[in-house]
């Protein structure tokens, strides 16, 4: 199993370190993150069903193409250290929610929208040319979803006046009792990745371009939400979300 010290596990993080540097380079698109209306609205603890289902269907397209890939690359030197499919993965997660929201036949109901597709097609881009940059996207997804993603749930339940923890599997991670400790284990993985000077300095480029994708695709959410408002299309009581071609 991989959630295991090792001597490597254990050294001290120091500022030289990816884990920190990593940190460090992204600090300002964090905050730019944090503050697109999709994270405003969850930080008013205003998150909408329409704007949860939206968000749900894009992230299953970002988290199907990043695991495939990571699963893919398993065995490669830079990935190997930071695959933790059994504490991680989460499209079986996002399943059961889409199915939970959209109902059976979910898999017909579930819209893409563009900045999403454009997200998931670089995961799959790099994935077969490059896959050590895979370790810059699950550092900005699966540590945000043991970060700030833990409020995230607990909000989303609230918001939606959701009875228990149905339709928020997402955000449960039973393979991880502790977020702080996995994520103190998490990055000592990441800093025992071998790296030359250049391949750092593309890794970092890298998660600054995660957290760009993801803020274009909160933006792109916002923006099909805001259009199918002003048509009445989607209503906060209904599962069906209007598809794409009637967007763009
Ligand atoms: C870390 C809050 C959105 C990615 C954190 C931490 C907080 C936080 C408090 C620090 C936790 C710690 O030091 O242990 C929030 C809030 C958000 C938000 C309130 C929006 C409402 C996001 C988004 C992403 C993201 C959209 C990326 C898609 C990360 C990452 C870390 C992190 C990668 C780990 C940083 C590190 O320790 O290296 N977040 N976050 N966050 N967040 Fe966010």
């Amino acid at each position: 199993m991989e959630f295991k010290s090792s001597r490597r596990d254990d050294t001290k993080i120091t500022d030289s370190d990816l884990s920190e540097q990593i940190k460090a380079a992204t600090k300002d698109s964090h905050v730019r993150a944090e503050n697109t209306e999709l994270m405003l609205s969850y930080q008013k603890g205003q998150i909408t069903l329409p704007q949860y289902k939206l968000l749900l269907c894009s992230l299953y397209e970002v988290y199907r193409a990043l695991e495939d890939e990571l699963d893919r690359s398993a065995s490669h030197p830079s990935v190997a250290p930071i695959y933790f499919p059994q504490e991680l993965a989460r499209v079986e997660a996002l399943e059961t929610d889409l199915e939970h929201f959209f109902g059976p036949h979910w898999r017909k109901r579930i819209t893409v929208p563009a900045a999403t597709q454009r997200y998931a097609q670089r995961l799959r881009e790099i994935g077969k040319q490059n896959p050590r940059l895979l370790v810059a996207h699950a550092y900005t997804r699966y540590l945000g979803d043991l970060s700030g993603g833990q409020v995230l749930g607990r909000i989303t339940q609230k918001s939606l006046s959701l009875s228990s923890n149905e339709g928020l599997s997402f955000f449960s991670f039973p393979g991880v009792p502790s977020p702080n400790r996995f994520k103190q284990l998490y990055r000592s993985r990441m800093n025992s990745i071998d790296l030359t000077a250049e391949e750092r300095k593309e890794l970092l480029d890298e998660a600054v371009r995660a957290f760009e994708a993801n803020i274009e695709m909160f933006d792109d959410l916002q923006k099909i939400l805001s259009l199918t408002a002003s048509t009445d299309v989607l209503k906060e009581d209904e599962t069906t979300v209007v598809s794409q071609k009637t967007l763009y």
